[in-house]
């Protein structure tokens, strides 16, 4: 727990000391869980953006992006359920007079327990070595059924209780459990209340004539009110898809883990129009297409995993999130979720207009079924940048931090280093840089030592440096070093671009999807 916790400290650390992430109005002591994006953090952010954009809308014919507004008629959020049912539970903690997500307390007592189980598997891997069978050790190891027993039934108690408003009961399991506030052990409760996580402003020049709007707490409902639009102006035929990447807003009570839950976030979601009764083939389909996505980034397969829903949410009839490991464990990262056909019906009765879809081949009108895929872009920005910081031990008995980006994903592609300041090294350093960065994002950097200078790129997170010397003035050479394996080459200037090409281009990397 110590170490995942020094990790994490070290990723806040080095986010906000190489230009990632900042926090919000530092200056006058922050905004609780809002943030920043620097100069690295947002090309960074850009390009996963990018990367989901691409694979989600131009690599699929059917599917196409829009971008609708923050602010949207207050009745959109009647219909989707979010003025009577985007709650929360909150609990607050007398003593300290700290406020709690109820289910994430309980949640976190169940990490716990999981925590136990991982040290049992880690001490069988020891003990049985390249013989253990991981899935054998947990489906009969008497401890480890134990643990994962009673992780089932504190979740599926309180999955019950919160569907049936139950606020009492869970506040009665987390006396029963023993659950101390974190921060002082204290045990002295209040009351779990429920707590809306929309935030509320208003339209218009004057308190009498002014409306109550929110701030759109998921960018999806914007799909669902264009659903009709988008098929008729751009004759699409289902199954198609609508993706749009934008700003959300919720008024989380439980502000921590960095950028992992904030108040102000962005999401990058995709609606699949399907014909009812194929919803969950369509679900199936991107709840793999989805993970083979994350797989591509060669971020480890043993990083993600599945986590299927027991208990649904009313409009859906089936959910999955994909969980990565953070620095503070498995959590979610992704949701797909199968929606049915209760967004659209729901806006048809809101607002009296039609939302059907004529099916030319079957000779008749319904209401589609959607499939759903929903993610987190600073949650993506979190997952890739932890899971990139490395300390490493050199040869030579000295470390080095280095930021592992997938190259894709990489702010700079390269940079452009003169060894020295002078006898027209940096002249022609430029024209070098000037030259490639019509196609990447190339730094420049003339001072220090080169070799503190790599290790300032190494730490940046970029994939190649390339070094401008005397031997460059008399046969247009440069020596290109690559950030992971820190091997150096001497190439010829003309074949820099195929080399940076061939690492960081998206098609690199999506092919591997
Ligand atoms: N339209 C469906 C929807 O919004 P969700 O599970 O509430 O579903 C989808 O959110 C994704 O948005 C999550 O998997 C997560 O990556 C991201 N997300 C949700 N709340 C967030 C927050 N407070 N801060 C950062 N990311 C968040």
């Amino acid at each position: 727990m110590a170490k995942q916790e020094d990790q994490f400290k070290k990723v806040l650390s080095h986010a906000k000391e190489y230009g990632y992430v900042f926090q919000s109005s530092e200056i006058y002591d922050g905004l609780s869980a809002v943030y920043d994006y620097a100069q690295n953090g947002v090309e960074l952010k850009k390009n996963i953006r990018d990367y989901w954009w691409k694979a989600m809308v131009q690599m699929h014919e059917n599917i196409v992006g829009i971008d609708a507004s923050i602010l949207m008629h207050p009745t959109t959020w009647k219909a989707s359920g979010h003025v009577d049912a985007f709650n929360d539970p909150l609990i607050d903690n007398k003593d300290s007079k700290k406020r709690y997500r109820a289910d994430v307390l309980v949640e976190d007592y169940c990490a716990k327990i999981e925590g136990k189980i991982d040290k049992e598997v880690a001490k069988a891997a020891k003990r049985f070595g390249d013989a253990f069978n991981k899935e054998e050790f947990v489906s009969t190891n008497g401890r480890v059924v134990g643990y994962q027993e009673k992780i089932n039934s504190i979740l599926s108690r309180m999955a019950s209780s919160l569907e049936k408003e139950d606020l009492a009961d869970v506040k009665l399991l987390i006396e029963e459990l023993g659950i101390a506030d974190p921060l002082t052990g204290s045990k002295n409760w209040t009351e779990v209340k429920q707590f809306n996580l929309m935030f509320g402003t208003q339209i218009g020049a004057s308190a009498e004539s002014s409306t109550q709007v929110y701030l759109r707490p998921e960018t999806a409902q914007g799909i669902f009110v264009n659903f009709l639009n988008v098929q008729k102006t751009g004759r699409m035929k289902i199954p198609f898809g609508i993706a749009q990447t934008g700003k959300a807003f919720r008024n989380e009570i439980v502000a921590r883990q960095f950028i992992f839950r904030m108040r102000e976030f962005e999401q990058m979601e995709m609606q699949f129009f399907v014909k009812p009764g194929t919803q969950k083939e369509w679900y199936t389909n991107w709840k793999e297409t989805r993970m083979k996505w994350h797989l591509s980034l060669g971020m480890g397969a043993d990083n993600y995993r599945f986590h299927d829903h027991e208990k649904l949410a009313h409009y859906a009839d089936a959910a999955s999130d994909i969980e990565f490991k953070f620095p503070f464990g498995f959590k979610e990262l992704e949701g797909i979720h199968s929606r049915t056909d209760f967004d659209l019906k729901a806006h048809e009765e809101h607002s009296g207009k039609k939302l059907q879809y004529f099916d030319h081949e079957e000779n008749k009108s319904y209401t589609p079924f959607v499939v759903e895929t929903s993610i987190g872009l600073d949650r993506m920005f979190l997952a890739v940048f932890s899971n990139s910081l490395k300390e490493e031990e050199l040869e030579n008995g000295t470390t080095r931090t280095v930021l592992k980006l997938p190259g894709v994903l990489a702010p700079f592609k390269a940079a452009v280093l003169p060894l020295v300041k002078k006898d027209g090294l940096p002249e022609v350093a430029r024209e070098i840089l000037n030259d490639l960065k019509w196609d990447f994002n190339v730094f420049y950097d003339e001072k220090d030592a080169v070799g503190k200078r790599y290790r300032r790129q190494d730490a940046n997170g970029t994939p190649f440096c390339i070094t401008v010397d005397h031997q460059t003035l008399e046969d247009k050479t440069v020596t290109i070093r690559h950030r992971d394996t820190m091997e150096q080459k001497r190439v010829a200037i003309a074949e820099l671009k195929d080399i940076i090409k061939a690492e960081v281009a998206v098609k690199t990397w999506l092919q591997k999807m």
